[in-house]
């Protein structure tokens, strides 16, 4: 059963998690208290879901099948934009209801929104129970009991020191896996929250990380993707190792798994990486490098420390050194003074880079961020939304015309799911990330296999399976 149907993931969980302990091992039937986690945000936060999930079963707890039946219900919360607040605050306002009916039900905010809004969330809604930071979660037993006994615990400290090394996340799938490498962020980008919601950078050890691939490795676990904000700047000082070493590191220690990372920061993308990423068969040929504008006046107004033109020569870096890379990107409309000519640069840029995808939005002002305290956000909501349409418009069209070029080839897939339109139909992904959409025949999610796209549209490739899996011979998911 998928973790989405247990905790009630709030974004698109397509890529099973693998490896380690699995959700599915851990029995129902005690008498402890249960608990339901909503997650919001990026996949630093799904990876989070399931070091709590891992951290709750240990303090005994146990997992419920759905919110209702919950004694303890958790949101893992995101700040990012306000829409992404706005979905816990819908949420909570549920919870209220419920809470008014039972009064023993225990409601605990984690994660970013908390670490952001601090103590002011028991203000907005009394009715919460406990609050807790990233840094946080290892205290997550000892506030539920604490709460339980009429409590109102605030754990919002930073630990700058905190991987939750010794915790072994609990995954829901065995296919794919998330593996935080770092947590937190050293840059000051002028929009966004993430440097005061996950605080000071901190990289997991390299023999850490081998071992985490290895392990996942030997489960079955077919590909891993390593995250940090800012996966770029991971080191470890002790090895005098940098990212690039890492991630050759991993490939090596896992040579039959695919191996992906996220999010690269273009300042902070060397060379060397780029090369090892196409010297090695396993790592994936796909970069996601947020450009966030095309204009250099927004971009340093941004603090993202690059040039458009600085931006364009990495990407004719990557393209010279890779063959067939997929690059895809974030990007922000109507940006603090923007202007109609800044935002054509941006239009301008997509159509130079021709992005695979891209993770499009209209700016969201964020109450703190160096942009909140010195810059007027004086671009019209309804100018900003008819920016972010246009580009999104554009990137449909690109994406579109840069997936029918895969028409006719045949491409390996690592089957991930079965479509959610049809049972017949199985849905992965080409390591240039395009998801592929294909007649299942005798394959099964977990299966790697050649496909030989016979179609597309702006967001999915849709092919045939070349070969059936007796011919294919892919080792099976255990
Ligand atoms: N660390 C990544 C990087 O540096 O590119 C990005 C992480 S951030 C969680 C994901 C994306 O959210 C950003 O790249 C940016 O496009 C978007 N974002 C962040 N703050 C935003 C804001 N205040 N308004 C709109 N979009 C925002
Ligand atoms: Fe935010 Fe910038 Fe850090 Fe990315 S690099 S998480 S956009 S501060
Ligand atoms: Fe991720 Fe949102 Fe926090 S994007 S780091 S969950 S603010």
């Amino acid at each position: 059963m998928a973790l989405m149907n247990w905790q009630g993931y709030d974004f698109d969980t397509d890529t099973g998690q693998g490896g380690g302990q699995y959700l599915d091992q851990f029995s129902m039937s005690s008498m402890s208290l249960s608990f339901y986690i909503h997650t919001f945000g990026c996949q630093m936060n799904q990876a989070d879901t399931e070091i709590i999930t891992s951290i709750l079963l240990a303090g005994g707890f146990r997992p419920s099948a759905d919110e209702a039946s919950a004694d303890v219900v958790l949101l893992n919360t995101c700040a990012v934009r306000e829409n992404a607040v706005d979905r816990s605050g819908n949420i909570l306002m549920q919870l209220k209801g419920r809470k008014r009916r039972r009064k023993s039900l225990i409601v605990g905010v984690l994660g970013c929104v908390p670490q952001y809004e601090r103590e002011r969330l028991f203000t907005d809604y009394p009715f919460i129970d406990f609050i807790a930071g990233p840094d946080n979660y290892r205290a997550l037993a000892d506030m539920i009991t604490s709460s339980d006994e009429g409590g109102r615990p605030a754990c919002l400290e930073y630990d700058h020191e905190e991987t939750y090394a010794g915790i072994e996340p609990v995954r829901s799938g065995r296919i794919s896996a998330f593996l935080p490498v770092m947590r937190g962020c050293n840059n000051h980008c002028a929009f966004c929250v993430v440097p005061v919601t996950r605080g000071r950078e901190r990289s997991v050890g390299f023999d850490r990380v081998i071992a985490e691939v290895e392990v996942l490795a030997e489960s079955g676990c077919r590909e891993i993707t390593l995250l940090g904000q800012n996966v770029n700047s991971w080191c470890d000082s002790g090895k005098g190792l940098d990212f690039a070493g890492l991630l050759e590191g991993a490939s090596l220690a896992a040579p039959e798994v695919r191996i992906r990372f996220t999010t690269s920061h273009p300042r902070d993308l060397s060379e060397a990486l780029v090369r090892v990423i196409a010297a090695r068969p396993n790592l994936c040929n796909h970069i996601h490098l947020p450009v966030q504008s095309g204009s250099s006046r927004m971009l340093e107004l941004m603090h993202r420390g690059h040039s458009r033109e600085e931006y364009l020569d990495k990407i004719v870096m990557i393209r010279s050194i890779i063959a067939d890379v997929s690059v895809t990107t974030d990007l922000i409309a109507g940006f603090c003074t923007e202007t109609e000519e800044e935002h054509r640069q941006t239009l301008s840029l997509m159509e130079e880079v021709r992005f695979d995808t891209s993770f499009m939005f209209h700016y969201s002002v964020r109450p703190g961020t160096w942009a909140a305290r010195h810059l007027p956000d004086d671009v019209p909501e309804s100018v900003k939304k008819r920016r972010l349409q246009e580009i999104i418009e554009l990137q449909n069209r690109l994406s579109r015309e840069r997936y029918e070029q895969d028409i006719g080839k045949t491409i390996q897939v690592l089957a991930e799911t079965e479509s959610k339109r049809s049972e017949a139909m199985l849905m992965g992904r080409s390591d240039t990330n395009r998801a592929v959409v294909f007649n299942r025949g005798d394959f099964n999610p977990g299966d790697l296999l050649s496909v030989r796209i016979t179609g597309a549209t702006s967001a999915t490739l849709i092919g045939e399976p070349l070969r059936n899996r007796e011919q294919e011979n892919p080792v099976p998911i255990t």
